[in-house]
């Protein structure tokens, strides 16, 4: 991070958990929109999730996938590729030889999509075969997920720890010499949503208590403080947004779980940097630096020359309010945290060393988003 005059010259923001709805669900966002809106705030690489239409189980639907991706996104990406309740080890095993994706997510519980595997034989399967596993798992199933990345795994990534009895289980895991060895580490997501809203919000008014519905849902305020003091204590690893847009319309008519985030995390984080509530250097760490080495990113290029900067400006003391000095670039067209007051502000962003955001427009010319690629 260079301070130049509040002006903060810093890495792009790595987002690993997002879900672009494409293919099969682009009237809520595609990755065109969802790069943009990305690109808006300061995020330079995404990762997708596997639950779309068809979910990216197959190692032909990964390829599909990618090839979207690659004529749509204007930032860099990377793709999670799927567990299915069907059994896909197979697949799982020809794309991680083919390093066509290096990372697995589960679902453990319900929730938005048709992935959820109940089948103990299956789970001991995909952490047998996978590299990194990241994890949907709530309550005892954060427990189930350690046991099994202890006794099958080669890493877990516990997505969208929402509370303080939940984080527990994750942190006293991370310090356990059994659970948390180099063969099979464990790592702690938290989300924006998590730290910034909570039950009391969501209860106060009837519209929020149609939108402020996800998975793993809002809790107490008390657990925000508890999520607050773990980052603070250096326990939590990365921000994932788990940027899941819905339109306003599915939301307000039936619950419908999940809500926008990329275009808001950078923001909310520097406002609460503002407010003495974190450091910038660790927003840098949760943010860029940590999600780059648990994804294994590889640096490509030669750097020295310039080649495939990812690198954003940050106006620290800029003050706006979300959805009024801003336009909402996702396609669902809300914001979770509309008529927000923030200081902080994400003024240019910069991909593989070319400008396509800078002083409230995106550049439409420039589609130079590229896989990520990475190590093993
Ligand atoms: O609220 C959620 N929405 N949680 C998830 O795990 C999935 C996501 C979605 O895809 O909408
Ligand atoms: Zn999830
Ligand atoms: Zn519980
Ligand atoms: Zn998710």
């Amino acid at each position: 991070i260079i301070d130049v005059n509040q002006k903060l010259i810093m890495p792009g923001v790595i987002d690993v958990h997002t879900h672009m709805r494409e293919p099969g669900i682009t009237y809520k966002e595609d990755f065109g929109t969802g790069s943009r809106a990305c690109a808006k705030a300061g995020v330079t690489t995404f990762y997708d999730m596997p639950n779309t239409i068809p979910t990216t189980a197959t190692l032909e639907s990964l390829q599909e996938k990618k090839k979207l991706a690659s004529e749509k996104s204007i930032i860099n990406f990377g793709l999670h590729f799927g567990g299915s309740k069907n059994d896909n080890v197979e697949e799982i095993k020809k794309v991680l030889k083919n390093s066509e994706a290096n990372t697995v997510k589960i679902f453990m519980n319900v929730t938005t999509g048709e992935m959820l595997i109940e089948d103990n034989e299956i789970l001991k399967k995909v952490f047998e075969n996978s590299k990194l596993v990241l994890v949907h798992a709530e309550h005892e199933m954060i427990d189930k997920a350690i046991e099994l990345n202890k006794n099958y795994g080669k890493g877990l990534y516990v997505c969208h720890i929402p509370s303080a009895e939940e984080l527990k289980k994750v942190i006293n895991a991370k310090k356990d010499g059994n659970l948390n060895t180099e063969k099979h580490p464990v790592y702690a997501e938290v989300t924006p949503h998590h730290l910034f809203l909570n039950t009391e919000i969501r209860e106060s008014t009837e519209r929020n208590k149609m939108l402020l519905r996800m998975k793993p849902e809002l809790r107490e305020k008390s657990d925000n403080e508890f999520l607050w003091e773990a980052i603070n204590r250096g326990e939590v690893d990365t921000i994932g947004t788990d940027h899941a847009p819905h339109l306003i319309k599915e939301k307000l008519e039936k619950v419908t779980f999940g809500m926008p985030g990329v275009e808001t995390s950078l923001a909310l984080m520097i406002n609460a940097y503002n407010k003495g509530k974190i450091s910038l250097e660790m927003i840098q760490k949760l943010m860029c630096e940590n999600p780059a080495k648990i994804m294994k990113i590889l640096k490509r290029g030669k750097l020295q020359e310039g080649y495939f900067a990812d690198i954003i400006v940050v106006d620290t003391k800029k003050e706006w309010i979300v959805g009024i000095d801003d336009t909402i670039e996702s396609k669902c067209g809300w914001t979770p945290y509309e008529n927000w007051k923030l200081k902080g502000k994400n003024i240019m962003t910069i991909v593989n060393g070319k400008i396509v955001y800078e002083n409230g427009k995106i550049q439409e010319n420039v589609k130079n988003g590229k896989e990520i690629e990475f190590y093993n």
